[in-house]
């Protein structure tokens, strides 16, 4: 389950209802999906093929029609980081940086884990979302935000667009991010 760390204050925070609340407030959408619902065989599994990512799609056609229909999604894939990944050090290096999009970063985690950092409200400042398999997570559109991996370094998650050419990143220089 989803945990926040607020980096000004090292504050965290626990528990669905409680992360949830805050999100909510910071006006970042969060659900959690029952990833049981991915066959066993796929759900820590961090290299696919293109038929077990559609197999992935499959088992959660349920949420991701439903989130998309509330949100305007009309457009999905998966996407896996891991070990196995060509240039992972110099990908994550890229991943670091502060910047925007024109459209919300929607993110369905269905195995490992990952963490994004956000620009909250001004007296919040910056705070991590660590998110594990089931969290999904929307940065608001023109939000500051980056996206890196945990310690195991492994990640499978969906993401959602609404159109994918609005989802170019914008470099964001803030003296404010320490
Ligand atoms: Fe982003």
């Amino acid at each position: 389950m989803a945990q926040i760390h607020i980096r000004n204050t090292g504050e965290r925070i626990r528990g669905e209802a409680e992360v949830k609340a805050f999100l909510d407030k910071q006006g970042v959408l969060y659900e959690h999906w029952d990833i049981n619902q991915i066959p066993d065989r796929l759900q820590n599994k961090f290299t696919l093929s293109d038929t077990e990512k559609e197999e992935v799609l499959a088992s959660l056609d349920n949420d991701i029609k439903r989130l998309a229909s509330t949100r305007g999604y009309i457009k999905w894939d998966v996407i896996t980081l891991s070990e196995a990944t060509p240039d992972l050090d110099a990908l994550l290096k890229k991943f670091e940086q502060v910047h925007t999009h024109t459209e919300d970063e929607v993110r369905a985690i269905t195995a490992g884990s990952g963490v994004f950092i956000i620009k909250g409200a001004p007296e919040v400042g910056y705070f991590d979302v660590e998110l594990e398999a089931g969290d999904v997570i929307s940065v608001p559109e023109n939000n500051p935000h980056f996206f890196t991996l945990t310690s195991e370094k492994k990640v499978v998650a969906i993401r959602l667009f609404i159109d994918p050419s609005g989802w170019v990143a914008h470099p964001f220089a803030d003296p404010a991010f320490a």
